[in-house]
């Protein structure tokens, strides 16, 4: 059992993406372990050029996402940590793919459609393509597991089709790979509209918390938290702010929401419930903000770990370029 998965070296890593896939990752790494796997994370500098974006930002950025990474508690000797820029398999492996990629698949992609009317100057061929990049991600490492946001749901049934048809085309050669979706972090929701999910892209700043965000600045944030009419402190359809309050409370305690619904029994009202969500937080997220103020500031240390990571990464990578491009007919028979 393998597990991959990729993350965007852009932005700031807000609460969403630390519950919904940090945690996840330190989580398979130690699963893949018991099972004498190894997991494996790429960091997608690749990707993030599809957009408009500067050179010299997205290498800082890069260098932030590693040391969120490792603060949160990947450990390198037990996983593979890289930047995907680091291993041309990827990209070699996403042209041979494009000859089993529809373009009309590409083209009914929701984020392509989304990202493309984003697009103020150029929607790149590389947006087009993105897709079929992130299916060679998975496919070069014959991972059966990808656990992502909900949001990706498509580009996984888009590469499981591309590494189907390959297998079909040409000969079994390649995994299908399944998605995992996890079922808490994938509905944390903004705290000033909580019908809408945490991001770093639609949502509010006040109602974004960021993993790096001081201990004051995550309780002027909770303390704000948009609620809902009424005073009970339950879940339920109609109370989507306090429902969202309460799903955090639980994963952050690492109880079940029934749980933390019974811990607030004895609540005066939704400010109690404000202040032991805003304290559970800080106190998960400390060790990470404590940690990433050591690591990020020494850049060559993180480029060794990306670079020891590289190296392990290619060497399962180039085994399956070799298979790829044997079964295709490209390049000398052996
Ligand atoms: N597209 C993914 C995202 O935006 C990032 C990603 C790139 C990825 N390659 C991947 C995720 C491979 C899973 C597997 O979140």
């Amino acid at each position: 059992m393998r597990i991959f998965s990729g993350i965007q070296p852009t932005g700031r890593k807000h609460l969403g993406n630390y519950l919904g896939a940090i945690r996840q990752y330190v989580e398979g790494q130690h699963r893949s372990a018991a099972v004498g796997d190894v997991a494996i994370y790429c960091i997608v500098d690749l990707h993030a050029t599809t957009v408009a974006y500067e050179p010299e930002v997205l290498r800082e950025r890069l260098y932030d996402t590693t040391a969120i990474l490792l603060a949160a508690g990947l450990e390198p000797e037990r996983c593979i940590l890289f930047r995907q820029g680091d291993v041309q398999e990827h990209t070699e492996l996403c042209w041979l793919l494009t000859s089993v990629t529809a373009h009309g698949e590409l083209n009914r992609m929701t984020q392509f459609k989304e990202k493309s009317a984003q697009q103020r100057e150029l929607v790149s061929a590389g947006l087009f393509l993105y897709p079929v990049l992130q299916a060679a991600d998975v496919l070069a490492y014959r991972a059966h597991e990808v656990p992502v946001g909900d949001d990706q749901r498509q580009h996984i049934e888009l590469m499981r089709d591309i590494a189907i048809r390959f297998n079909a085309r040409f000969g079994e050669t390649l995994v299908v790979p399944e998605h995992r979706i996890p079922d808490v972090g994938a509905r944390i929701m903004d705290l000033q509209d909580p019908t809408k999910k945490m991001s770093t892209t639609g949502g509010t700043v006040e109602g974004t918390v960021y993993v790096l965000d001081e201990p004051g600045a995550i309780e002027k944030k909770f303390k704000r938290a948009v609620t809902d009419s009424g005073s009970e402190i339950v879940r339920s359809p109609d109370k989507p702010g306090v429902t969202n309050l309460l799903d955090v409370l639980a994963v952050a305690r690492d109880i079940t929401p029934a749980e933390a619904e019974a811990s607030m029994a004895g609540a005066r009202g939704y400010g109690d419930l404000k202040m032991a969500v805003a304290a559970a937080v800080e106190e998960m997220l400390a060790p990470v903000r404590e940690r990433y103020a050591e690591i990020r500031p020494d850049e060559g240390a993180l480029e060794d770990v990306l670079a020891a990571g590289a190296e392990k990464a290619r060497a399962i990578a180039a085994d399956t370029l070799r298979d790829v491009r044997r079964a295709m007919g490209v390049g000398p028979a052996r």
